[in-house]
């Protein structure tokens, strides 16, 4: 279906719309009484959420590609059906397979009186098999309020059992890191991905002063992002997830990413939602699983 007949059939007058967004890729352009959005169908990538009255809360990179099958630098990516490296597979892409994909618009409905839910699909095809060599429906619902919620539930439609690492991979925008700092994670076992890395434990809040890669264990609570520049706090509450990654490149990271301008890492933060390391999850034939997150500024 191309751009014009998705927005007849799915634009919903005083909620969304759909359109030909950067690189020609279609987008759900969402403008209701609470909030606007935008998100892009490569990838069910999330590229803006903007609250009445807080501004926006993510950040995308001004160097981003914007082309079918590369992933998208900012926003959210779905990092699905593994994350981080593929297990053993040197030529499999980072993140997994859904951040990559043309994903199925599947409908735009009202939520209550003022949001909206735009729900996306993804299934298993020639390409997804290459590398994970599954059947199953992915379903990713975001809703777009006062609260941004996300809920991406895995089926597995085949007869096997499969095994999946996954994380909504939040990019957050904070207007000065260095006065940034994270709650959620005192007492929380991390794996520390930078340098010769390690395992350590997490003792009060996060602070960014360097670059950070650390994969939290066990942190089911909130996450909250203190941005004492923009006076403000964003709220990261998760469901089904016990993991959680908080990621910021720094300074020498972010000039050898061609996508990421150099001095980016001084206004993001990455705090994503996981089911990852011994966090892996097993869905059975017939069964499901479903990760959530739900975003708000205090
Ligand atoms: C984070 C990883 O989740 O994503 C980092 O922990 C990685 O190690 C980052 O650098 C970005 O990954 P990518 O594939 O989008 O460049």
């Amino acid at each position: 279906m191309d751009i014009e007949e998705m927005d007849k059939r799915f634009g919903l007058e005083g909620h969304a719309s759909v359109e030909a967004g950067p690189g020609g890729l279609p987008f759900v352009k969402v403008a209701n009484a609470l909030a606007k959005a935008e998100i892009s169908l490569m990838g069910a990538h999330v590229t803006s959420y903007c609250p009445k009255r807080s501004g926006e809360v993510l950040w995308m990179s001004p160097l981003s590609k914007f082309e079918v099958g590369k992933a998208l630098r900012g926003g959210i990516p779905l990092c699905w059906p593994w994350f981080g490296k593929h297990g053993f597979d040197e030529s499999a892409p980072m993140h997994g397979l859904a951040r990559l994909m043309m994903w199925e618009l599947v409908s735009i409905v009202p939520n209550g009186d003022e949001g909206t839910v735009v729900t996306m699909h993804l299934r298993d095809n020639a390409e997804t098999r290459a590398y994970f060599n599954y059947a199953f429906e992915l379903e990713y619902t975001v809703r777009v309020g006062a609260r941004l919620g996300l809920s991406m539930r895995t089926l597995n439609t085949g007869g096997a059992p499969f095994v999946i690492t996954q994380a909504l991979h939040t990019y957050f925008r904070v207007w000065d890191i260095t006065r940034v700092s994270v709650d959620g994670f005192d007492g929380c076992r991390y794996l520390d991905k930078v340098g010769a890395g390690g395992n350590g434990v997490q003792h009060g809040s996060i602070v960014i002063d360097r670059e950070v890669d650390e994969v939290f264990q066990g942190c089911v609570g909130p996450a909250v992002i203190h941005d004492a520049a923009s006076e403000r706090s964003i709220v990261v509450e998760k469901s089904n997830s016990s993991s959680g990654i908080v990621w910021n490149p720094w300074i020498a990271k972010s000039s050898r990413m061609v996508d990421f301008p150099d001095d980016g890492y001084k206004e993001m933060l990455c705090v994503e939602t996981a089911n990852a390391l011994e966090d892996a999850r097993c869905v059975k034939p017939g069964e499901s699983l479903t990760l959530g997150a739900e975003i708000y500024v205090k």
